[in-house]
């Protein structure tokens, strides 16, 4: 089979790959909440316990998560759809959010099924996006069932009870 590389096949393609959903979070030199939506979310290593996802050299976030020395993962819950499409296209996904974590130093995404603060460990160059390596330095899940994103959308895990 000749490989296309056409990027709207790649990402076809591509998508054929199951993942989860999370919100990676952050705050920006000012102090306010960042967010974005991201599937590339993974882990790397475990001794150092370290993680990594993929952001866009074109998002409007990637300056403040490269400047934030902390960051966090917080894996979307299969009832937190829109919250999934919020924060990929909203310029205030923050707005009206219960957010209970106004004062920590990493917003956290309040119902996410698990939380992964990270402390910033480095970048790497990913072709148009760049590679963001945290160290994870707390922890926190809940049970339930997760959103699961497949062939360009949104499913529920037939069976997941958590
Ligand atoms: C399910 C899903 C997964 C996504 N995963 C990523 C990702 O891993 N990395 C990324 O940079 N953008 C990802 N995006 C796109 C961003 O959430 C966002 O839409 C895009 O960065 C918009 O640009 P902005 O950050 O300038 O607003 C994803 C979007 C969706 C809906």
């Amino acid at each position: 089979m000749a490989l296309d590389l056409e990027q709207t096949r790649l990402r076809q393609v591509l998508g054929r790959f199951a993942t989860g959903v999370a919100v990676a979070t952050c705050r920006d030199v000012g102090g306010k909440p960042q967010g974005i939506t991201i599937n590339s979310f993974s882990s790397v290593s475990l001794e150092p316990p370290l993680v990594l996802f993929s952001m866009a050299r074109s998002s409007r976030r990637l300056a403040d998560f490269l400047a934030a020395g902390r960051f966090a993962v917080n894996v979307l819950a299969a009832d937190q759809q829109e919250l999934s499409r919020r924060f990929a296209v909203s310029d205030d996904p923050w707005c009206g959010l219960a957010c209970d974590q106004d004062n920590t130093e990493v917003p956290l995404i309040v119902g996410a099924l698990a939380h992964f603060e990270c402390r910033f460990e480095t970048s790497h160059d990913g072709g148009d996006h760049v590679i963001i390596v945290g160290r994870v330095e707390a922890l926190a899940e809940r049970p339930g069932a997760p959103l699961v994103f497949w062939a360009g959308d949104y499913h529920q895990l037939v069976g997941a009870t958590g």
